[in-house]
C-alpha cells in the first residue's frame, strides 16, 4: 500500500530537546521560486476535527512541522489511528479512549486546546491541562470555556486541569464572543456541529483557517453557514461521517508572507508559488506602499525590490487586517527602510521579543508598550541570536539574510514548529544557510 506511519518519539520532551542552530551568511539577494506548504494553523484544527466522527478523515497538504506531529501524537493518545504518508494524513477515531490533553503537550503547544470542543461534543467529557503563560503572552482560553458553558457544558478546574462535562450532550445557543479568538471560534464551531439545535456565533474570527475548517466539517456532514464572516450559524446534526473526498488544506499565508518579505529585504526577485494572494492583501498593500513591486497571479505572488524601501507604519489586527503572525518579519523589513516606522501590536501583549535580538544585530528599535519605533536604514551585522517563538525566529532569519557576515540563530526548534524545511526553501533561492547540531 505504500502507507507509512511515522514513528513517534518515545517522550514528548524528545520532540523538543534537539538544539539545532542555523548559521547564515548574509548579503545574497534571493532569486527564483519558493513553494508554499499547507497551512499549519488550518491543519491543526482539521486534525482535531477527526475526533468528531468514527469515520475516516482524509487530509492532504499537511505540512510536516513539529506542531503537527505534536497534534497527531495527542490524537493517538486520545484513541485516533493516524496514518501519515508524506503530506497525506488519514485519521480514524473509532473510539475515544482517553479524552485528555496532558500538560506535557499543552505547554508546548497551546493549540492542543482545540481538542476540547470536539471531545465534549463526541464523548461528553474532556480534560485539558490549563495552558499557562507562553512566550507571546498570557493567552488564556476563558472564551472557549465560557462559550462551551453556554452550550450546556459544566466546566470545573482542578489540579491544573480544566474539565468539561456534558453527559447528555450539548445544546445549541446564541454566543457572542467578547473578543475575537481564532482557535476559540474553531473549537466552538466543532463542538456546535454535534449539539442539538442551532448555534449562532457572533463576533467570530474571519480568518481563512476558520473557513477552511468549515469546509472540512461540511464535507463530514456538518451544517454551517457564514464561516469567513463574523456571524456563523450551525445546525447541529446527530453524527458526522468521514470526509466525502480528501480535504486539501489551504496554503500557509504566513509562510508565503515570510517569503515575500525575504525577497524584499534581500532586494531580490522571488516568486512565491502555491499561495492564495487574497489572503495576503493587508501585507501586500503595506509592502507596495513601502516601495516593493508585487505582481500576482491566481496562485502566486512575485516580489521585486525595485526602488528604495520606505518606512510604512502597521497595526496588527484580526483578519482581514495585518496579521500579528507577520509583525516580526515586517519589523525586520522596516530596519532596512528609509525613515521611521511605527509598529503597533494589538493582538498579543508581549510579542516583541525579536526586537531585542534585532538590536543585537545593529537595528535601531525603541519599544514603548504596544509600540515599536523602528528607525530604518540600519546596517545589520551578524551576531549570535536566540529564537524565542515561531515568528520571532523567522524575523531573525530574515534579518540574517541581509546582515553583514555570519549570524548564528540558536533554538531553531521554534522555527521547526511551524515552517516546513525553511532553510531548504531559502537555500534553493540562493540563501547561504547551514543547519548545525
Ligand atoms: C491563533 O492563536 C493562531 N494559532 C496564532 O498563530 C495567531 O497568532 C493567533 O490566532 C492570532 O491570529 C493557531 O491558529 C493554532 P486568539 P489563538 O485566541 O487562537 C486573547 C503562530 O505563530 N484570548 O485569536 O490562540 C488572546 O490572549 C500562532 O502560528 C483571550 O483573552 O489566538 C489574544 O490576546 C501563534 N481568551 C487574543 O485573544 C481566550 O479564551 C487573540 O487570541 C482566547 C484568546
Amino acid at each position: 500500500m505504500g502507507t507509512k506511519t511515522e514513528t513517534a518519539p518515545t517522550t514528548y520532551t524528545a520532540i523538543y530537546t534537539h538544539m539545532d542552530k542555523f548559521v547564515i551568511q548574509g548579503g545574497t539577494p534571493l532569486h527564483g521560486a519558493i513553494p508554499t506548504s499547507g497551512s499549519k494553523n488550518a491543519a491543526l484544527p482539521a486534525i482535531a476535527a477527526a475526533l468528531l466522527t468514527d469515520g475516516e478523515v482524509q487530509l492532504r497538504r499537511i505540512p510536516r512541522v513539529r506542531d503537527i506531529r505534536t497534534m497527531e501524537r495527542l490524537l493517538e493518545d486520545i484513541g485516533t489511528e493516524v496514518q501519515v504518508n508524506g503530506e497525506d494524513v488519514t485519521l480514524q477515531t473509532r473510539q475515544i479512549v482517553s479524552p485528555e490533553a496532558p500538560y506535557e503537550l499543552v505547554k508546548t503547544m497551546r493549540a492542543s486546546s482545540l481538542v476540547l470542543g470536539p471531545l465534549v461534543a463526541r464523548a461528553g467529557r474532556a480534560r485539558v491541562s490549563m495552558p499557562g503563560g507562553c512566550a507571546i503572552g498570557a493567552r488564556p482560553i476563558n472564551l472557549h470555556l465560557a462559550a462551551l458553558e453556554q452550550l450546556g457544558a459544566t466546566i470545573s478546574q482542578e489540579y491544573g486541569y480544566i474539565e468539561a462535562n456534558a453527559p447528555r450532550g450539548l445544546k445549541g445557543a446564541h454566543i457572542r464572543f467578547d473578543r475575537i479568538t481564532v482557535t476559540g471560534t474553531e473549537d466552538l464551531m466543532m463542538a456546535a456541529t454535534l449539539a442539538s439545535g442551532e448555534t449562532v456565533m457572533e463576533n467570530a474570527a474571519r480568518e481563512p483557517e476558520v473557513e477552511d475548517l468549515a469546509r472540512l466539517l461540511i464535507s463530514m456532514g456538518a451544517k454551517i453557514e457564514g464561516a469567513g464572516t463574523s456571524t456563523i450559524r450551525i445546525q447541529g446534526v446527530d453524527r458526522l461521517h468521514g470526509t466525502d473526498a480528501p480535504h486539501i488544506i489551504i496554503a500557509d499565508r504566513i509562510e508565503a508572507g515570510t517569503f515575500l518579505i525575504a525577497g524584499a529585504i534581500t532586494r531580490g526577485d522571488v516568486r512565491v508559488t502555491g499561495c492564495v494572494p487574497e489572503h495576503l492583501d493587508a501585507l501586500i498593500a503595506k509592502m507596495q506602499q513601502a516601495g516593493v513591486q508585487i505582481g500576482r497571479g491566481a496562485d502566486w505572488l512575485q516580489v521585486t525590490a525595485g526602488g528604495p524601501l520606505r518606512a510604512v507604519d502597521i497595526t496588527t489586527e484580526e483578519h482581514p487586517g495585518f496579521a500579528t503572525d507577520l509583525q516580526a518579519q515586517y519589523m525586520a523589513l522596516m530596519t532596512q527602510a528609509e525613515g521611521i516606522s511605527l509598529i503597533t501590536e494589538t493582538i498579543f501583549e508581549n510579542r516583541f521579543m525579536h526586537a531585542q535580538e534585532l538590536l543585537r544585530m545593529g537595528a535601531n528599535i525603541r519599544l514603548e508598550g504596544k509600540q515599536a519605533i523602528v528607525a530604518g536604514q540600519t546596517t545589520l551585522s551578524g551576531a549570535g541570536v536566540i529564537a524565542s517563538d515561531l515568528r520571532a525566529s523567522a524575523s531573525l532569519v530574515l534579518a540574517a539574510l541581509v546582515a553583514r557576515g555570519e549570524t548564528v540563530v540558536d533554538r531553531v526548534y521554534h522555527i521547526d514548529r511551524g515552517y516546513e524545511q525553511i532553510e531548504a526553501k531559502l537555500i534553493a533561492a540562493g540563501a547561504d544557510i547551514q543547519r548545525v547540531e
